[in-house]
């Protein structure tokens, strides 16, 4: 929520500060996109513009009416918290008679009482209704107090309560941009002659591939040539230096229409990629992150899965999974859920925080309260050097690349294939599978990239239907087993992405309730369990589509290939290859999410950028 861009330049590089902010704030939109501004320190002083609405909004007024030359600047897109998505809103706020600008990403706890006193002892007139104001007002007091910005940075942070990542530039401080960061994410590129601060390394890909991750309560400056992190309280502070393993292309659209399709593209790869170099040369599953004893992993005796949104049903997916494979019970919460209820968990049960972004401000606060009854924690993650990560006892990193976005779904697969691996690591280590059964499960992995991909090159009857639905006001999704998560998934993407009525059911329970919504016409998609099941659901499965189709619903049912039972109460069958029944989400998603991005983009919608949403939630 919110994205952040600073940059420090010298002066003789080709690069403007402005271009620069704006590549990064482009990259950075997926996060927000209620208002954008920058503000650079120049020649002629400090200036600022912002803007509501989308980053379009400011590229125009900056094309209309140009800043001055700069090699010093701050950007912002915004996701609205305190105060509508208005121009007064936007950031960067102003202080000290506008020499000062703030961008910020978070929420400030106490920001009402400091704005009181703010008001009542130093007669301070707030111009906008957001929280990031008293901030600026802060800074410009403690600068005038200290005269050095960045114990100026310090002094403001120990103030604050809440979460945040400031950026700040003073106009007697050339060359200068001041940060800082508690429960909110902030990076270090490093550059020639340059340095840049983003909320993630997307911000400065295009300029540099070496970051510098940031701890807690850590206030960073930096020059063109140098940066210095301190904690709050002025201590030297290290940061961890690392290089990004994607480059450039990887965050552009690369031909496709959108972010969206190009992600869901990109699926076979984010599969391939997650599973590749997990084993040695025996074909033993080896999680070299996992830095838990293998003594602790052998005692615990109940998983509890915590992830929100999409993570949550790739949890629900990997529970099936999991319990088949070790014989543990898996749990699996909705993390803003979980730390309220005073969840039974101890130091024998493992957590799993599954998180995209590593900054989901939810799933955070279940990692931290589960560590805190002695539980270990493993994230399952697709951003290095997030807090998630970093604030869990280890890591298993999806390797799905950067997902632009907000509707997640390469991340989805990835995020099922680390917690297979997961399963198979213990029940590896706990000796409830041969090594022969995972190195078979293991080559059942390794056949999934094909079979996606062959589910992509044959998606032209969804894109169709999708296109013929766009007037369609209410969709229903039925799974079970490893369906069910799949069922609600596919109507997570429609809601978020196309604004209509979704909803998934498990199939089972039609019959108790949802089945009252069946009236003529309403489509209805199913997930059809394969018939070559050992316990087969199939045949119940096919019973659901038989009662709805009796009722006049337009059933779309997504069936392997050869599955020819369902044909006569299908008003469309969508193919998919057959594959093991546990692999198959990593398989039936994926017409759900093509028909979500190809009937949002009918409705002429932005699939990438959906309304109310940012891609990382970062409050609570
Ligand atoms: C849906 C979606 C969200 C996220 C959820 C968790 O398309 O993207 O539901 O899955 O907000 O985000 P992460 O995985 O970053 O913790």
């Amino acid at each position: 929520m919110c994205g952040i861009v600073g940059y420090a330049g010298a002066p003789d590089l080709d690069a403007s500060a402005l271009d620069v902010i704006l590549d990064g704030l482009r990259r950075m939109e997926y996060r927000g996109y209620d208002s954008a501004g920058v503000a650079l320190l120049t020649p002629e002083g400090l200036v600022a513009r912002k803007r509501s609405g989308k980053l379009a909004r400011l590229l125009q007024s900056l094309h209309d009416d140009p800043l001055p030359r700069s090699n010093t600047g701050i950007g912002h897109t915004r996701w609205a918290t305190h105060g509508a998505p208005t121009d007064a809103n936007a950031h960067p706020h102003l202080a000290a008679a506008g020499r000062i600008a703030l961008v910020h990403n978070g929420i400030i706890e106490n920001f009402a009482a400091l704005r009181a006193q703010l008001r009542d002892e130093a007669g301070i007139e707030f111009v906008s209704e957001t929280d990031t104001e008293v901030a600026a007002h802060l800074l410009a007091q403690a600068h005038a107090a200290c005269g050095d910005l960045s114990r100026a940075m310090q002094d403001v942070a120990r103030r604050l309560e809440g979460a945040f990542t400031l950026l700040a530039v003073h106009a007697d401080v050339p060359d200068t941009v001041v940060g800082a960061r508690r429960n909110s994410p902030l990076v270090v590129g490093l550059g020639e002659g340059a340095n840049f601060l983003g909320s993630d390394v997307a911000a400065f890909i295009g300029h540099t591939r070496r970051a510098v991750e940031l701890g807690q309560d850590q206030v960073v400056t930096i020059t063109p040539s140098t940066v210095t992190i301190t904690d709050f309280h002025g201590n030297t502070a290290p940061g961890r230096e690392y290089a990004v393993d994607w480059d450039a292309a990887a965050a552009e659209k690369g031909g496709f229409p959108n972010f969206m399709a190009k992600e869901i593209n990109e699926q076979p790869r984010a599969v391939a990629d997650t599973l590749r170099g997990r084993t040695d040369g025996e074909g033993h599953l080896t999680l070299d992150e996992l830095r838990i004893d293998e003594s602790v992993l052998r005692g615990i005796n109940k998983i509890v899965v915590v992830a929100c949104g999409t993570a949550a049903y790739a949890g629900m997916v990997a529970k099936y999974a999991i319990e088949h494979w070790c014989r543990i019970p898996v749990e699996v919460e909705l993390a803003h859920e979980f730390r309220y209820r005073d969840p039974v968990v101890d130091s024998r049960t493992l957590v799993v925080a599954i998180s995209q972004s590593g900054e989901t401000m939810d799933t955070i606060m279940a990692v931290r309260h589960a560590r805190e009854q002695g539980s270990r924690v493993i994230a399952i993650c697709n951003t290095r050097g997030s807090t998630i990560p970093r604030e869990s006892d280890a890591a298993l990193y999806t390797h799905a690349g950067p997902e632009i976005a907000v509707a997640s779904t390469k991340a989805f697969l990835a995020q099922i294939t680390a917690c297979y691996l997961l399963g198979l690591y213990l029940a590896q280590l706990r000796g409830n599978k041969y090594h022969d059964e995972i190195a078979a499960i293991l080559a059942d992995l390794r056949t999934m990239p094909g079979a996606i991909q062959k589910v992509l090159e044959g998606l032209e009857q969804v894109r169709t239907m999708a296109r013929w639905m766009a007037d369609t006001r209410s969709v229903l999704f039925l799974g079970r087993h490893v369906g069910f998560p799949v069922a609600m998934e596919g109507a997570l993407k429609l809601k978020e992405l196309a604004y209509i009525h979704a909803e998934g059911f498990a199939a089972g329970e039609l019959k108790h309730g949802p089945i009252a919504l069946i009236e003529p016409g309403q489509p209805v998609f199913v997930i059809v369990p394969s018939p070559r099941g050992k316990d087969s659901l199939h045949n119940k499965v096919v019973s659901s589509i038989q009662e709805i189709n009796a009722r006049g619903a337009r059933t779309i049912v997504i069936a392997e290939d050869g599955d020819d039972e369902v044909l006569p109460f299908a008003s469309e069958v969508i193919r998919i290859p057959q594959v093991p029944t546990l692999m198959a989400p990593l398989v039936s998603v994926v017409p759900l999410q093509v028909f979500a991005c190809e009937l949002a983009t009918a409705k002429g919608l932005d699939v990438d950028q959906p309304r109310n949403l940012a891609k990382s939630v970062t409050v609570e």
